[in-house]
């Protein structure tokens, strides 16, 4: 069943404001429904949209894409990625970006830890973004391997990342020394996200979500 959530960020003083549309399917695949730590990076990239302004984002396993959608409304040059064997999913990322007007957010396949040629071909990202990726630990190594990948090409790029808490064994620490990436966790107070009704979203869990800036050592 296809269905809209509707997703609004605004200022303290009411006087900036956006809206973002993301079609959902309601219980086929990982991607094809907004996740809670997704209002939560979106929150967070709202709150710095001084700083992404101009930018060039990429946002990896964007599912739904509603940070990436955020981050194209407040004016970056955003890429959506997901899975090459999702085709369905990347179908709907495609769908998220014409409810709102962002037709020119470009949407490519890219699989963790695959050195295709979509990934090398990416430009230089400024920002890359992934909500709710790790989620299994089997995938963790391939993540980092990607985004250490866009690192690469420039040194000075952060990766803000938001996860769900669902195990205590789920730790990036030795896969962030493996490929020389450092990180810091951002609490949600900071930015205005210690709240259940983020963007008008009614998380319940919101708890258990952590927000991390990854960056070069
Ligand atoms: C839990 S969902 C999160 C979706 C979205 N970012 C959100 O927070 O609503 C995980 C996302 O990662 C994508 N994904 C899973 N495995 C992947 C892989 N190996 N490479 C790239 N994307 C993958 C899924 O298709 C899905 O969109």
């Amino acid at each position: 069943m296809q269905v809209e959530r509707v997703f609004s960020f605004q200022d303290e003083l009411k006087s900036d404001k956006i809206e973002v549309r993301i079609p959902e399917i309601v219980n086929p695949q990982y991607g094809m429904f907004t996740w809670p730590a997704a209002p939560v990076l979106a929150q967070f990239i709202w709150y710095n949209r001084d700083q992404i302004k101009g930018k060039q984002v990429v946002e990896i396993g964007a599912g739904t894409a509603l940070p990436g959608l955020v981050a194209s409304l407040c004016g970056a040059t955003v890429i959506l990625t997901d899975k090459e064997e999702y085709p369905q999913c990347l179908d709907n990322c495609r769908k998220s970006c014409l409810a709102n007007g962002q037709d020119a957010i470009q949407v490519v396949s890219i699989t963790w830890g695959q050195f295709t040629p979509n990934l090398l071909n990416l430009p230089k990202a400024d920002i890359i973004l992934g909500s709710d990726c790790f989620y299994d630990t089997k995938d963790f190594d391939d993540i980092l391997a990607t985004v250490s990948f866009l690192m690469e090409k420039n040194f000075q790029a952060k990766f803000w990342s938001t996860y769900q808490e669902r195990s205590s064994s789920h730790s990036i620490e030795d896969l962030l020394k493996k490929w020389e990436l450092k990180a810091i966790q951002i609490p949600l107070e900071d930015f205005n996200a210690n709240h259940g009704n983020i963007g008008g979203s009614n998380l319940s869990d919101l708890h258990t979500i952590q927000m991390l800036e990854i960056t070069h050592q």
